[in-house]
C-alpha cells in the first residue's frame, strides 16, 4: 500500500496545498489558543506599530505551521521571504536574506532545527539587537564588521522542536505547539476543501473520512482527493457516508489513521520486545528510522490515541494497541505475550 496516510508532505500534496490553504484566521480551523495568542500579539505590534516579536511554530507535520506563518504576515500586512534551514548554506546567504529585510518583514525560516551551526550563531544577534557580526578574512588581517538590520520577525517552524539549540529558542518571544486536530475540525477542514476541488460531500461522508485522517488536516486532504476519485469512477460523484466508507476500505486506509509506521513500530515492540518496556533508541535501531523522527512525528499520534505509554523504562504497547491489531486473542503468540507481560 502507497503511504496515503503518511502524515509527511508528498509531491502531489504540494501541487494541491497553496490552493487549500486557508485564506485568514477564520479558515483557518482548530487551534483556537494558538490563534488567539497570535491574535493578540499581532494586534499589540499594529497599536505600537512595531514588528512582531520571533515566532517558532513547532509540532509534527502538516499541521498547519507554513499555513500560520503566511497568515501571521497577511494579518500584519507584510511581506514573508520563505527559505529553510538546509538551504542556507553560508552565513553569507544568511547575511544577504536578513540585509535585504525591510521594517517589519517576515523572514520564514522552516525546518530550523537543519540550520548549520556557524549560521545559526549569527542568527542570535540578528534577532536579539537586529545586528549582524561578521568577521570578513581570515588571520591577522581579519576584520569583524557590524551591520545594522531592520527590525524584522523571524518566524521558524520545525517538527523537531527537541533539536532546537537553548540558546536559539531563548530568542523566541512566542513560541507554540500545534497538536493533532479534533475530528470535528478535520470534517470542517475537509468541507472547505471539498468546495475548493468542487466536490459535493455530506456530512457523513466528511465524518468518516476525518475520522482516518490521523488527527492532521495534510492527511485529511490527502484521502479527500482520493475518495472523490474513487467516487467519480464508481459512484455518483458525491462523496456520501457510504461511498467515502467504501472507498477507504477499498484503499485499505487504518480506521483510526495509522501509517505504515506506525504499525511497524508497534508491531515491532510488540514482537521482538514482548510489547515493552523498551528504549527508544533500540526502537530505532530495530526499524531503521531516526530516534528524532519517532519521537517527533510517531509517537506523540500514538500516545495521543493511547497506543503508546512512557514509562521510566522506556516505550509500552497498550492493550487498546494490541485489540486494535487484532492480537488480543490468546490463541495467538503476541495475545499470549501480551497476557504474560502483563502478569
Ligand atoms: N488549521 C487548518 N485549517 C485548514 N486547513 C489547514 C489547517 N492546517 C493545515 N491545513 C491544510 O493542511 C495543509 C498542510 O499544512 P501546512 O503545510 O501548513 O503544514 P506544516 O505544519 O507546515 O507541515 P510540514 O511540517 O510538513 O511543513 C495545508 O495546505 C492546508 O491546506
Ligand atoms: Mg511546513
Amino acid at each position: 500500500m502507497e503511504a496515503v496516510l503518511s502524515p509527511v508532505k508528498t509531491k502531489e500534496d504540494l501541487l494541491f496545498e497553496d490552493s487549500l490553504r486557508p485564506r485568514n484566521f477564520k479558515e483557518f480551523v482548530g487551534q483556537e489558543t494558538v490563534k488567539s495568542n497570535l491574535k493578540i500579539f499581532i494586534e499589540a505590534a499594529q497599536k505600537r506599530d512595531e514588528h512582531l516579536d520571533h515566532v517558532l511554530l513547532y509540532g509534527p507535520p502538516g499541521l498547519g505551521k507554513t499555513s500560520l506563518a503566511y497568515l501571521i504576515a497577511k494579518e500584519m500586512g507584510v511581506g514573508i521571504k520563505p527559505t529553510s534551514g538546509p538551504v542556507i548554506e553560508r552565513i553569507g546567504d544568511l547575511s544577504a536574506i536578513l540585509s535585504n529585510l525591510q521594517m517589519k518583514e517576515i523572514l520564514f525560516l522552516d525546518e530550523i532545527h537543519r540550520l548549520h551551526p556557524s549560521v545559526e550563531e549569527i542568527l542570535y544577534s540578528a534577532m536579539e539587537d537586529f545586528r549582524l557580526d561578521i568577521v570578513i578574512g581570515q588571520g591577522p588581517s581579519a576584520r569583524s564588521h557590524k551591520l545594522h538590520l531592520k527590525k524584522f520577525t523571524l518566524i521558524g517552524a520545525t517538527t523537531r522542536a527537541g533539536r532546537i539549540t537553548p540558546p536559539l529558542r531563548g530568542r523566541f518571544g512566542i513560541i507554540h505547539r500545534l497538536d493533532y486536530y479534533r475530528k470535528e475540525d478535520l470534517a470542517k477542514i475537509i468541507k472547505r476543501s471539498a468546495s475548493i476541488i468542487k466536490v459535493a460531500i455530506d456530512d457523513k461522508g466528511a465524518d468518516q473520512i476525518a475520522h482516518r485522517s490521523r488527527g492532521t488536516p495534510r492527511v485529511a486532504n490527502r484521502l479527500l482527493r482520493r475518495v472523490r476519485d474513487y467516487a467519480d469512477v464508481k459512484g455518483e460523484g458525491k462523496i456520501t457516508g457510504k461511498e467515502a466508507t467504501n472507498a477507504l476500505d477499498m484503499m485499505e486506509v487504518d480506521i483510526l489513521g495509522l501509517d505504515e509506521v506506525d504499525r511497524k513500530i508497534l508491531l515491532t515492540i510488540i514482537e521482538n520486545f514482548g510489547g515493552g518496556p523498551v528504549g527508544i533508541n533500540t526502537i530505532a535501531a530495530a526499524i531503521d528510522e531516526e530516534k528524532d523522527t519517532i519521537e517527533s512525528i510517531y509517537e506523540p499520534f500514538l500516545m495521543r490515541i493511547g497506543f503508546l505509554e512512557r514509562t521510566t523504562r522506556g516505550r509500552r504497547v497498550t492493550k487498546k494497541a494490541y485489540t486494535h491489531l487484532g492480537l488480543l486473542s490468546s490463541s495467538t503468540p503476541q495475545g499470549k505475550l501480551f497476557k504474560e507481560s502483563k502478569k
